[in-house]
Parts: structure tokens; C-alpha cells; sequence
């Protein structure tokens, strides 16, 4: 995994992807401005050891295109996401540091592996988006803004709107000059704060979607979700609102999943406590917090590869 984050990190990774027919180890080096000895060392050792992977024909080196969507691509900016925190698991554990003061997770790369898990999501979200006629999407909690940028491109002529308090994915997300999406820097939790820049039209034509960010409120417990759901439905009574989330498992279910998703999934789960946030939900319990809320549960639509779109009305 060092080896893979090396690379992905130096932009090793990429320039493969970019150079499809091949490319050798010294034309990577002087490009990237690396050493070709450890370029070529470290290439040889992933296609040795991934081979679905990474190949070398005739001296030059192949990424082959289903790794970039591959669950190793997602461990890859996963362990980039945690890294710090993964490093300072021992200070973390014997309380000598704080989770969010002398250490933090990568915004960048944490929305690089969110996007990459959460875009089986995006089809549905855009048929809705359809069917409901939908002027301006609101995304709570955005990331660099990629689904957003989808919807750009899918459906032109929504406004759309995104709200990130990371300042590394807030920054990322700008980056990109999109005119048609306006990013606000701001805490999702605290939607009067950003009101004014949000400027809704109408809001039976505005929708609401937060991507695997409404499990963050519960770190202080069902009051704080309750609490977020109530402002948004004070503020935007009438319009409709996506909560799309991973599905949370139980110790005894996540024994039973298979290999291939049992690792992620339970790194997944297991660094939602350190990071302070609220732990993946299962659907039923989802179902259950909005009920008592005061949004009201309109339906559920399963999501691939394992997530939940619950459609609710503020
Ligand atoms: C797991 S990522 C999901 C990103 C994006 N929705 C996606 O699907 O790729 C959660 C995102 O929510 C942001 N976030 C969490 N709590 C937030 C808050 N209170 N205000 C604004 N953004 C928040 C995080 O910084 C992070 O970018």
C-alpha cells in the first residue's frame, strides 16, 4: 500500500493513466522530476505483484484502465485520507493528541475516495433530478465538488450550489472555475449562516442532497442530527431533501460480508469514531431518525454498490 500511495502521491499514477500505449521508467522520472532507479524498482514491484494491474512490455510500463476505478484505486485515497490519523493512532489512543487540533485527514483525498464510491449513486440522483424538474441542487458538504460537476455537464441549466466547510476541498473545488456552480465555504450544520449567499429562487424547485455526510452529525449523538434537520426544516419548508448514505453494518454482519468489501468497509466504520464523527447508519435505523424527525420520509431508493437515497420532504 506504501508503494501505491508513492506513486499516486508523486503523480506516478496519473501520468500512467494520461500515457495509455506505455511509457518507460526514464521518460516517468524526467517528467515528474523523480529517480528513475526507484521509479523502475517501485513499478516492477507493483507489476509483479498486481498484475490485473500493471504490466511492462518492452521496457515500457501499463496501467491498465479498470484500476482506476478498482477498489484498490479507493484504498489507495483512503489511506492518503487517513493517513495522519492512521500515524497517530498511538498519541490518539493514549489522548495525548486531538483528533481535529494536531491532527486532521486529508480533505482532498478523502474526496477523491468518496467520489469514487459515491458516483454508483449519481444516475439515480440525476434521474430524480429529471422526473421532479428540479431548478437549483443544493449539495450539502460537496467535497472538491464532483457530483456537482456531473450534474453540470449532464443536466446544463441547473444552478447549482455546493457547501463545504474543508478548506482543502473548498479550494480544490474552485479550482476548476466552473461557471455555473457556485461553492460556498460553510458548515452545513449552520445553514443560516450561508442563507443569504444562497439566494433560492423557489424552493418546491430546489433539492437538497447531502452524499454520506448526515452520519458526521451524529458524533454528539441523535440530538445534533435532530437538531440539523429542524434548521433546514425551519429554513426550506417545502422542498426536498436527499440524504444518501452508506449502509452501516453491525460487528456480527460486517463478519459475515465477503472478503473483497469486508476490509474497506470495516476501516470505513472503524475510522468514523477516531474522526469524531457519527457512525453509518443501517437503512432501518436511518428510517427510524428521520421519523422522529421533523423532515418527513417520503421513500427509500436502494443505491449501488451498498448505499441508501432517502428521499425526504423538510
Ligand atoms: C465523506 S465526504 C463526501 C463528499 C461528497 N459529498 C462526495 O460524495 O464525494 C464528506 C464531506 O462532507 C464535508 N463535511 C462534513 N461535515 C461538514 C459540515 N459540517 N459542513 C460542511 N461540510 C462538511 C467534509 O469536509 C467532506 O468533504
Amino acid at each position: 500500500m506504501k508503494a501505491l500511495c508513492s506513486a499516486q502521491e508523486t503523480g506516478i499514477l496519473e501520468y500512467l493513466g494520461k500515457n495509455t500505449g506505455g511509457v518507460s521508467g526514464e521518460d516517468i522520472a524526467s517528467n515528474l522530476s523523480l529517480d528513475k532507479n526507484i521509479v523502475e524498482s517501485l513499478l516492477d514491484f507493483l507489476v509483479v505483484n498486481l498484475p490485473e494491474f500493471f504490466d511492462k512490455n518492452e521496457g515500457l510500463y501499463i496501467v491498465k484502465r479498470p484500476f482506476f476505478e478498482s477498489s484498490t484505486q479507493n484504498s489507495i485515497y483512503f489511506a492518503l485520507a487517513y493517513e495522519d490519523v492512521l500515524n497517530n493512532l498511538p498519541s490518539l489512543l493514549r489522548k495525548e493528541k486531538k483528533y481535529g487540533v494536531e491532527v486532521e485527514r486529508s480533505g482532498k483525498y478523502l474526496s477523491k475516495s468518496s467520489a469514487l464510491h459515491n458516483h454508483h449513486t449519481w444516475p439515480e440522483i440525476v434521474d430524480y433530478i429529471k422526473e421532479h424538474n428540479f431548478q437549483t441542487i443544493v449539495d450539502l458538504g460537496c467535497g472538491t465538488g464532483d457530483l456537482l460537476k456531473h450534474l453540470a455537464i449532464t443536466l446544463p441549466g441547473l444552478q447549482l450550489v455546493g457547501i463545504e466547510n474543508n478548506t482543502d476541498a473548498a479550494n480544490i473545488s474552485k479550482e476548476d472555475k466552473n461557471e455555473n456552480i457556485k461553492f460556498i465555504k460553510g458548515d452545513v450544520a449552520t445553514p443560516e449562516t450561508w442563507l443569504e449567499d444562497l439566494s433560492i429562487k423557489s424552493i418546491e424547485k430546489t433539492l437538497f442532497i447531502s452524499v454520506t455526510v448526515w452520519h458526521e452529525f451524529l458524533w454528539a449523538g441523535e440530538t445534533e442530527l435532530q437538531k440539523v434537520s429542524s434548521k433546514y426544516h425551519a429554513l426550506y419548508k417545502g422542498g426536498t431533501f436527499l440524504m444518501v448514505e452508506k449502509n452501516g453494518y453491525s460487528l456480527n454482519s460486517l463478519r459475515l460480508l465477503p472478503d473483497s468489501i469486508k476490509d474497506v468497509t470495516s476501516v470505513y466504520q472503524m475510522v468514523h469514531p477516531i474522526t469524531n464523527q457519527g457512525m453509518p447508519q443501517s437503512p432501518a435505523v436511518w428510517r427510524s431518525l428521520i421519523e422522529s424527525s421533523e423532515v418527513s420520509l417520503v421513500t427509500v431508493l436502494p443505491a449501488q454498490p451498498d448505499m441508501s437515497i432517502f428521499v425526504c420532504k423538510l
